[in-house]
């Protein structure tokens, strides 16, 4: 199956379901019909590499069963080399790795395309957008934490958006279509800071499942505050 392609030259919303009941993660997914979101945001964690757990392959498999919209992983995992198959059998259609997790991050990429997956690289708040300028020519994401990762409902941290525009501009000087996305703390308030430092993919939990309207009235008031990619 070839990878999943997002329609070019829009603002892209990916809701994340760490906001949702996880009573009732069918029903979140569900929800998210008419709010605009091209795709799921799946944060999976480990315990180790943050202090949390998540989701696993089993919750993958079932998700997939329950929408056709693409699932974006987030690993926030140590070693995730060893998961990638499972996680693509069980339905991915991206698979975002961490910059820190990973120490041949490049093979990693390489290894996620190989799956069929839409390949993506995550930095901390506290990791140089530089570490991400070598692997972006084998990356169909790149993703900058607004926020440290490990929890939602946190306030995204606003230096973060200056290696936004850092990796945006490298993605241009290089003349790639890889795509920029801010994951952490994304609201309606921030939500234009963020396009116009150069994001198309905005990741929102609490602003989507949260909203006093439901998550579909969430994810339009985050998009409508996000407005069209400016001019570059
Ligand atoms: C945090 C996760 C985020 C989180 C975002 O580690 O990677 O995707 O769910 O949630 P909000 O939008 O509530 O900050
Ligand atoms: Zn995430």
């Amino acid at each position: 199956m070839p990878r999943w392609t997002p329609c070019p030259g829009a603002v892209h919303l990916a809701p994340s379901i760490l906001a949702a009941d996880f009573g009732r993660l069918a029903d979140a997914v569900h929800a998210l019909q008419g709010s605009g979101a091209d795709r799921v945001h799946v944060d999976v964690m480990d315990g180790s590499f943050v202090p949390n757990f998540t989701f696993g392959t089993d919750t993958v498999r079932s998700l997939r069963k329950e929408t056709e919209l693409p699932l974006e992983l987030h690993l926030m995992i140590i070693d995730p080399d060893r998961h990638l198959e499972t996680f693509a059998r069980a339905g991915a259609d991206g698979i975002t790795v961490h910059d820190e997790a990973c120490p041949h991050l490049h093979r990693t990429l390489t290894a996620i395309r190989a799956l069929d997956c839409r390949a993506g690289a995550a930095i901390n708040p506290s990791t140089p957008a530089a570490h991400l300028d070598d692997v972006l020519e084998v990356c169909d994401l790149a993703l900058v934490m607004t926020i440290n990762p490990g929890f939602g409902g946190q306030r995204l941290i606003a230096r973060t958006l200056g290696k936004v525009e850092r990796v945006r501009a490298e993605v241009e000087r290089q003349g790639l279509d890889t795509e920029v996305e801010v994951d952490g703390g994304g609201d309606e308030a921030n939500a234009r800071a963020c396009v116009e430092a150069g994001a198309t993919v905005l990741v929102a939990g609490t602003a989507v499942f949260g909203h006093p309207g439901g998550a579909a009235a969430g994810g339009r008031a985050v998009l409508a505050a996000a407005g069209d990619p400016p001019p570059r």
